[in-house]
Order: structure tokens, then C-alpha cells, then sequence
């Protein structure tokens, strides 16, 4: 493990070189003091410390959940939470990252559910009852790195607006940190995703154009297509993906067509 006098930068690319003259600050990790540019997220921060991530590292940017981090500041006893790959280390940080929490998952089939007779909120209250015990403390909302309103969307479940809930819930990182605070030990990511798949398939119109192509996939329309694709080298593919024919930004919906129409 590096120690703060003699820190080895892991990370390729210029994701851990610090702009001149950035000011160094003590950051605390896994009991340990590093001292690092005050300009780097905590995801950085790790990795200017000698750490290599394997785990709890996806995308780099807010959109797959896999950084959770809590974190307090040295002299200050409130518990935040946030995405390491978001957030800017500041002095005095001591972080743990959370990179998976064990939620609730129970198992259902969405085409087959037991109890469903029509009767969707009942599904929700069989697979996950403990949602009717929320205490409405909001500390799921404050919690959330996505400014999503947690407790409104446990709210509105409980009521039985599940479209309201898949709605309010849509941006939601399954990032698990407010299920981690919760007192009610609702695992809120979860229960969302179970709404929003009910409301997907059970309440929205059908897709036809999806339906069509699944049939076309399902059918073996692009095997032929697949193949030749998995046959070419990666600079001929580079090419086919620089040279792709693209829709323009600001085409009407549905009214612009590739001239190559070979894939369609
Ligand atoms: S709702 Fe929960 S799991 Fe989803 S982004 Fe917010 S804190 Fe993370
Ligand atoms: S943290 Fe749990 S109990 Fe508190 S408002 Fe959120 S869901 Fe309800
Ligand atoms: S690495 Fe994906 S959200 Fe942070």
C-alpha cells in the first residue's frame, strides 16, 4: 500500500496528473493519509494514492452507479454520500466506497407474476412489503447523488400511482446509498426498478417498431450481417464506424433513411 511520502500513480492517462500549482490536501482512505490535488474527484484521488480500481468503478461519468461513496470531513461529524467518479475530494475527506450493497431482489417473472389478476399494486405489496413501512424521514432523499426525491417515490408506491413512481424514479443509478440509510430497511432502488418494469409492460402503450424488430432478431434476419461483421479486422470495422451514415441532429422522427438500407 502507498503511504503518503511515497505515492506511485497507477492510473494511465492524465487522470491523475494535477494542474500546476494545485494545492495538495490530506484525504484519508482506508485509515491511511494521502495527500492529493485538491482538484480530483475522489475516484482520481484514489488513483493519484497508488490504488487501482477493480471494482466500483464503471462509466467515469454519474451515469452507471458503481462508485457509491460515503464520506465525512475530519472535525465534522455529518455522513455524506456521494458518486466518487462526481464528486471533489476537499480536505480532511476520510471515504469508504460502497461498490456493492446487498438489496432486495426477490424473484418474479414478469410474464408469469403469481397474484397479478390486474391488480399491479398487489404484486408490489407481495414482493415488497416492507415499502409500506416507510417512516418518511427523508433520509433516502438526502442521501440520493441524483437529487431524486427517494421518499416521494416510496410515497406515491405506497398510494398505488406506480406510473407516478416509475416516472419520478427514472434517473435513479442503482447506486444503492439510500437503501444503505434507510430505518425501514427498504432496499428503494430495487422496489423502483420492480415499478417501472410493471409500468413498461403492463400500463405504456406497445412499442410496435421494438416488437418488430425483436421478431426480425428472433427470426435470424442479422446473422448473416453479425457474421460478416465478426469476421472483419478492427480497422476495417473502424472505418465501416467512421464512415457510418449517420441521422443529422435536428431530422424529423421517422422520416430519415439511410441510402444504405441493407440493416434495416
Ligand atoms: S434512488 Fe437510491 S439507488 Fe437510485 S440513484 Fe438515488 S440513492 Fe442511488
Ligand atoms: S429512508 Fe426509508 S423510511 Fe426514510 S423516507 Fe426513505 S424509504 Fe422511508
Ligand atoms: S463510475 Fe459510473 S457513476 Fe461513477
Amino acid at each position: 500500500m502507498a503511504d503518503k511520502k511515497k505515492i506511485t500513480q497507477l492510473a494511465a492517462g492524465d487522470r491523475t496528473i494535477p494542474p500546476d500549482g494545485a494545492k495538495m490536501i490530506p484525504f484519508y482512505l482506508m485509515g491511511s493519509e494521502y495527500l492529493v490535488p485538491e482538484t480530483l474527484t475522489i475516484m482520481k484521488a484514489v488513483e493519484y494514492a497508488g490504488y487501482q480500481y477493480i471494482r466500483g468503478c464503471g462509466c467515469r461519468g454519474g451515469i452507471c452507479g458503481a462508485c457509491a461513496t460515503f464520506y465525512r470531513f475530519t472535525g465534522d461529524y455529518r455522513l455524506k454520500a456521494g458518486l466518487a467518479c462526481q464528486t471533489v475530494v476537499g480536505p480532511g475527506m476520510i471515504i469508504t466506497q460502497l461498490p456493492f450493497f446487498p438489496a432486495n431482489r426477490p424473484d418474479y417473472n414478469l410474464d408469469n407474476l403469481d397474484n397479478t389478476r390486474g391488480d399491479l399494486h398487489a404484486e408490489l405489496r407481495r414482493l415488497y412489503p416492507e415499502v409500506f413501512k416507510c417512516i418518511g424521514c427523508g433520509t433516502c432523499t438526502r442521501t440520493c447523488p441524483m437529487d431524486i426525491d427517494v421518499m416521494d417515490y416510496i410515497a406515491l408506491m405506497k398510494r398505488g400511482d406506480l406510473k407516478g413512481a416509475a416516472y419520478k424514479s427514472f434517473d435513479c443509478v442503482m447506486c444503492g446509498l439510500c437503501a444503505s440509510r434507510c430505518p425501514a430497511q427498504i432496499s428503494q432502488f430495487t422496489a423502483a426498478m420492480f415499478v417501472r418494469r410493471l409500468v413498461g409492460k403492463y400500463m405504456l402503450p406497445k412499442a410496435g417498431h421494438l416488437e418488430k424488430r425483436i421478431e426480425e432478431v428472433k427470426s435470424g434476419k442479422y446473422e448473416k450481417m453479425l457474421k460478416k461483421l465478426s469476421k472483419m479486422k478492427p480497422e476495417e470495422l473502424r472505418k465501416l464506424y467512421i464512415e457510418r451514415e449517420r441521422e443529422p441532429d435536428l431530422a424529423e422522427p421517422g422520416v430519415w433513411m439511410p441510402e444504405d438500407k441493407e440493416c434495416l
